[in-house]
């Protein structure tokens, strides 16, 4: 580093050194959380753990407070939060930004085109040796230049207009992928140019925690890049996610340049910069198609958005000769790929009703080539995304198809809406009523789903509730599985559940796959199961958030089945573990007319069980304790420890938690004794639980 005071920002560099020794030790840390964070965010391979990293940062930052004057541009300490701008500076760039030329033939013709350009301009003959290329990614972000000088991130500039940008070094501090200090020897002047971009998990991620806090969600990673880029206040770019790629120079001075692009980016790795990966150097225009192909197949695993390829002459001198035309140069083109975003009219929002009874709404679009297919529908998940995004019936929309992800819309161009148009609400386009069977459709406090409320009657939802029905700890009809259940109600042979007691053996035996033998047995199996108990009744029909534990409280607590249908949402939150939701729930179920008649069904088809008394207070040694088995024991098989449990009143659960009364744990128990362990819980061997019935 020059031994000169070189004034950055609101910062001076290299100032009069205060105590020796102390200095020597800022130094070393910041060294050490240098190589952390390149190790980190470029090389995508640290160290050390993050809490090694914290305590260096934190040790680092006591000692600048204690000594102020210790403090650098480019330590670490200085990325985030320096005070915000008025407005943003413009930057003359001492070598202009230029653009690169479109080519849009998508096809392999397109690298065939540019080639022939290059040799025509520089009078090559078809039998002269064919060219050296780089070829390497179009990223879809913001460019940036930013300016070393001896070693020091002095400025960083957008694009603007390619003569004259702005200045964004206050947000550009923020990012950590970009080096405040080059590494190794450096030049008296570098500028190295790129593009910032938001990756698409870190897109995801930044809008989900948006979403969770009510807070406004960015339209795509390349607006959230550049709105990031171009804020005001660098506390508000350091909390967007954003990385950065070099591609290319600018000025430089006091150094030797490489001979070839591809050396280029290499040297630029060396200096610290993040260079992608997907690169390659190959001979003539087949090179540079077999490339564009290559980037193609992969283009939606990769974590960030592109929009082509960048072909480039790979030898600087030849790149030279060739120069430019106003501001594009000769030597490089861009090779397009098809867009994975475009506008379309969306025409209508129809709705489809899941398999759970979720009613999705879905946008009728006017046909539109994206992604490499005609797409006519798009998925608007639910009512809070048509909210947030203000999606209306009659808008311009923007729909975005990557790879095989059902096509969805991004986002509205509200300039184009039409007048009179109104806010789409879902429970009102439907008339509150599922579009399939005519049953209530709700929305419960919690969920951002409408639901369909019949969901033993509904056509959509028949399947999933008959083999929930079906199910072991349910009404366990061994034989009843997916494969059966599809060919009964496709075939039309069932369509309430009631019918699957009046199935016969000629029927069934008649079924694909079904020998006269399973057929009979699959008789036998549904006779038993008519012989139920109250709470796998409960537990089969399959009320949303009504698991076998709270089916089990249910009919203890009431005893029979009347007694639970006419209980309200009040009554219902007297039973031990049933809150509001839950309560809703239940009472949303046997309010829905089709329900209770398929339970009379039922029970006209035979289904019958034992009822009780119903004991609101039950009160065995184990009322209101909670257990949570794990492991072998050594005499007990789970089954039995939780019959016992059960009959002393006592709760089983699948998981631990704070509520857990005492986890029971025998050999080989595993991750929920840890948990148990962690929460200083009552842990119990078998002979403890004996002890504890036994009391
Ligand atoms: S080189 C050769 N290389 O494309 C001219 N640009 O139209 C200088 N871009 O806004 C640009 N990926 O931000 C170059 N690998 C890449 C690129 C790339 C994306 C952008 C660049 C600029 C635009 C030029």
């Amino acid at each position: 580093m020059a031994d000169t005071q070189i004034q950055v920002g609101l910062f001076q560099v290299n100032g009069p050194v205060a105590q020796p020794g102390l200095s020597e030790q800022a130094n070393a840390l910041r060294a050490k959380l240098r190589r952390y964070d390149h190790e980190y965010y470029v090389l995508d391979d640290p160290s050390v753990p993050d809490s090694e990293y914290d305590r260096v940062f934190r040790e680092l930052k006591a000692l600048e407070e204690a000594n102020p004057e210790l403090i650098t541009a480019d330590s670490p300490t200085q990325r985030v939060g320096g005070a915000p701008m008025s407005e943003l500076t413009p930057v003359r760039h001492r070598i202009p930004m230029l653009s690169i030329e479109t080519e849009t033939d998508i096809t392999p013709q397109g690298a065939h085109n540019f080639d022939a350009r290059v040799r025509k301009k520089l009078g090559l003959l078809p039998e002269d040796a064919p060219i050296e290329y780089a070829a390497e990614l179009k990223f879809d972000g913001l460019a940036l230049s930013l300016r070393y000088e001896h070693g020091l991130l002095v400025q960083a500039a957008t694009r603007g207009d390619g003569e004259v940008g702005e200045d964004v070094t206050h947000n550009i501090r923020t990012i950590r992928q970009i080096p405040l200090q080059l590494h190794g020897t450096a030049p008296d002047v570098l500028e190295v140019r790129g593009e910032v971009y938001m990756s698409r998990p870190d897109f995801e991620r930044y809008n989900a925690r948006q979403r969770e806090q009510g807070k406004p969600t960015l339209v795509n990673p390349r607006n959230g890049a550049a709105g990031s880029i171009r804020q005001l206040d660098p506390r508000l770019a350091a909390q967007r996610p954003l990385s950065f790629f070099a591609y290319g120079l600018g000025e430089t001075n006091g150094w030797n340049v490489p001979p070839t692009h591809a050396q280029v980016l290499d040297a630029l790795h060396a200096f610290g910069f993040p260079v992608c990966v997907e690169r390659t150097v190959g001979l003539g225009p087949e090179a540079l198609a077999s490339f564009h192909q290559a980037i193609a197949a992969k283009r939606d695993q990769l974590p960030y958005d592109i929009d082509g390829v960048v072909y480039k002459v790979n030898r600087l001198g030849l790149q030279r000769e060739l120069g430019f035309r106003s501001r594009e140069p000769n030597w490089a083109v861009a090779h397009k790929f098809p867009a994975q975003e475009e506008m379309t009219l969306l025409e209508h929002i129809d709705v489809q009703v899941g398999r759970t009874g979720a009613i999705t709404p879905v946008a009728r679009l006017k046909p539109v080539f994206v992604g490499g297919v005609t797409v006519t529908n798009a998925t608007l998940h639910n009512q809070d995304e048509i909210d947030r995004k203000d999606v209306r019936i009659g808008d311009t929309v923007i729909v975005r198809r990557a790879g095989d992800v059902i096509p969805e819309v991004v986002s509205v161009i509200k300039e184009r809406r039409p007048p009179g148009s109104q806010a789409y609400v879902l429970l009102e386009a439907i008339g509150h009523l599922c579009p399939i069977c005519g049953s209530h459709a709700v929305r419960l406090p919690e969920e951002v789903a409408v639901r369909c409320t019949g969901g033993l009657f509904c056509a959509a939802q028949r399947k999933q509730a008959m083999l929930h029905f079906a199910s072991r700890r349910a009404m366990d009809i061994e034989g009843l599985g997916e494969k059966l259940v599809d060919q009964l109600v496709d075939g039309q042979l069932v369509t309430t559940l009631a019918d699957i007691y009046h199935l016969d053996l000629a029927t069934l035996a008649g079924l694909e796959r079904m020998a006269e033998k399973s057929a009979q047995n699959l008789l036998d199996a549904l006779q038993k199961s008519k012989q139920a108990t109250l709470h796998r009744f409960i537990y089969a029909l399959g009320i949303r958030n009504v698991g076998e534990a709270t089916a089990k409280d249910l009919a203890r607590y009431f005893g029979k089945l009347e007694a639970l249908q006419a209980a309200d949402a009040e009554a219902l939150q007297q039973v031990p573990d049933v809150g509001p939701v839950v309560a809703r729930s239940i009472a949303e179920f046997f309010a829905e007319e089709h329900n209770r008649e398929v339970i009379r069904k039922l029970i006209d088809a035979g289904v019958q069980w034992e009822e009780g008394e119903g004991q609101p207070a039950s009160s065995g040694k184990l009322e209101g304790k909670t257990f949570v088995l794990t492991g072998t024991l050594p005499t007990m098989s789970r089954e039995e420890a939780k019959e016992r449990i059960e009959a002393a009143g006592g709760k089983v659960s699948g998981s631990v938690s704070k509520k857990t009364s005492y986890v029971v744990a025998g050999s080989e128990a595993g991750s929920k004794l840890n948990k148990a362990q962690e929460l200083g819980l009552s842990i119990l061997d078998e002979a403890g639980l004996l002890g504890l019935l036994a009391e």
